[in-house]
């Protein structure tokens, strides 16, 4: 923990419940002038200003953001640190794009040093998008989870993120074999799994590039440790999905590829799920399994629309988070993928509204990874991972905010014209990692009392 004593000052806003399984309006906690009193990187208090400020020890730094929209740090379920530098691919759809700009990629961080420098960029431009967890696959290379775990420890964010393993299906050089990528993961578990905030994710890529062998190891792997996560792709293309059947033919669906391995549990998420059936989302039900909705990604590799009022159903809840799925997606900003996630809401014939994007974004993040006793929310005893938005942050936003009637359509506008402009401050354990209008240096590691 940081130390660190300071209280802000603000209009704040989190969500206490699910607003797909409750009205948006009884779900939301807004506090118009609030004070967040924040010890040894927790919030210690949170309440209205005027109740708050009598009691705060005068030795605390007050930092006013009362021109801000104080909500908790995004979730990022689904990202991939190694892409940044094909981001923005044109013209291929998955498994193409994989082959021509994903892989050649992934092999460039057989480099320590590259990855290195591509984590340092990488965690920078979460923090500037105000994402402070993300579940992050980095490469076969071990050094590569290393160097993302290095840099995420400097910053003390929480952080998720494992070797990807991958047995067959790919270039000779981003293979291991189902023992050498089971005993490269334990190693690293060993080095790096509840290591301060890190935590480690066992990362089968999908189940055409690893064989049954090494999908048994994953789940072998799972049982080493506790509290470890899981992840990988699911049904996202359907050329993917009729390969997966070919490669399969004795499993009943994609999902039960995983199952059969004894990877579909309550800490395993499974990005995309674009091309899922009834039977699939009442497994992840019952197994307490989540799913990462990628929209920017699904729209931009051309592979579908992800139905999350049918995967929430409260009939059956799944639990969704929302990943920007870099670089298949194509911004890390969780604002940006909110005004995709609308549209793509729009076009399967649902309303996406403002709780409910900000819930995807926080909470419903945390809940989807079984953080959210901890993540998520502005209230007491969750860690202060905390995000000042600007919603003045561009001409456009400034005039359009000036319109804006109620908080939900503030926060409906800024998902839908915001994005890392409109990152003010970003708070890690009640550290500012970030500010954008700092002179000089806009990043800071926190300093340790
Ligand atoms: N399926 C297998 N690997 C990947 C990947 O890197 N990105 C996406 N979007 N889908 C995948
Ligand atoms: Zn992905």
């Amino acid at each position: 923990m940081t130390g660190t004593r300071l209280a802000l000052r603000g209009p704040a806003l989190s969500l206490k419940a699910d607003p797909f399984a409750a009205p948006s309006r009884d779900c939301l906690d807004h506090i118009e002038d609030a004070l967040i009193v924040i010890e040894d990187g927790v919030i210690a208090a949170i309440g209205p200003y005027a109740e708050l400020a009598p009691g705060l020890s005068p030795d605390i730094s007050l930092i006013d953001h009362r021109t801000g929209l104080i909500v908790p740090g995004f979730i990022d379920a689904h990202v991939h640190y190694p892409q940044l530098q094909m981001i923005g691919a044109f013209g291929e759809q998955l498994l193409e794009w994989l082959d021509t700009y994903t892989f050649p990629a992934e092999m460039s961080f057989a480099d320590a040093a590259h990855a290195e420098r591509v984590a340092g960029l990488f965690l920078r431009e979460l923090l500037r998008a105000g994402t402070t967890t993300a579940m992050v696959y980095c490469t076969v290379h071990p050094h590569s989870v290393d160097a993302f775990f290095a840099e995420s420890e400097r910053f003390n964010t929480r952080m998720i993120a494992g070797k990807v393993l991958m047995d067959r299906n790919a270039p000779a050089p981003l293979l291991d074999t189902a023992q050498r990528g089971f005993d490269e993961s334990a190693a690293l578990i060993a080095r790096w799994h509840r290591r301060g905030r890190q935590l480690y994710c066992v990362t089968p890529r999908f189940a055409p590039t690893s064989t049954d062998a090494q999908l048994d190891a994953a789940g072998a792997l799972l049982r080493e440790a506790n509290g470890l996560f899981l992840q990988t792709h699911l049904c996202e293309n359907p050329g993917e999905v009729e390969w997966v059947r070919e490669l399969f033919p004795e499993r009943a669906s994609y999902l039960d590829v995983y199952a059969h391995a004894g990877l579909v549990g309550p800490r395993s998420m499974f990005g995309h799920a674009v091309h899922l059936h009834e039977g699939d989302f009442c497994t992840c039900h019952q197994a307490g399994a989540g799913l990462a909705h990628c929209p920017t990604s699904n729209l931009f590799l051309g592979s579908g629309l992800f139905r999350l009022f049918e995967a929430v159903d409260p009939r059956r809840p799944v639990k969704v988070g929302l990943g920007t799925d870099v670089g298949g997606g194509t911004s890390l900003s969780q604002l940006q993928s909110l005004n995709e996630a609308y549209k793509v809401a729009a076009l399967t014939g649902h309303k996406l509204d403002a709780a409910q994007g900000l819930y995807l974004a926080t909470l419903g993040g945390a809940r989807a990874l079984c953080l959210d006793d901890r993540l998520g929310r502005l209230a007491p005893g969750y860690e202060a991972d905390i995000v000042v938005l600007d919603p003045k942050a561009t001409p456009l936003l400034a005039f359009r905010s000036d319109y804006c009637r109620s908080i939900e359509e503030l926060v409906f506008v800024l998902m839908t014209l915001g994005d890392d402009r409109a990152i003010r401050t970003t708070y890690v354990a009640g550290a500012p990692v970030y500010d954008r209008d700092r002179t000089g240096e806009r990043f800071r590691y926190p300093t340790h009392a």
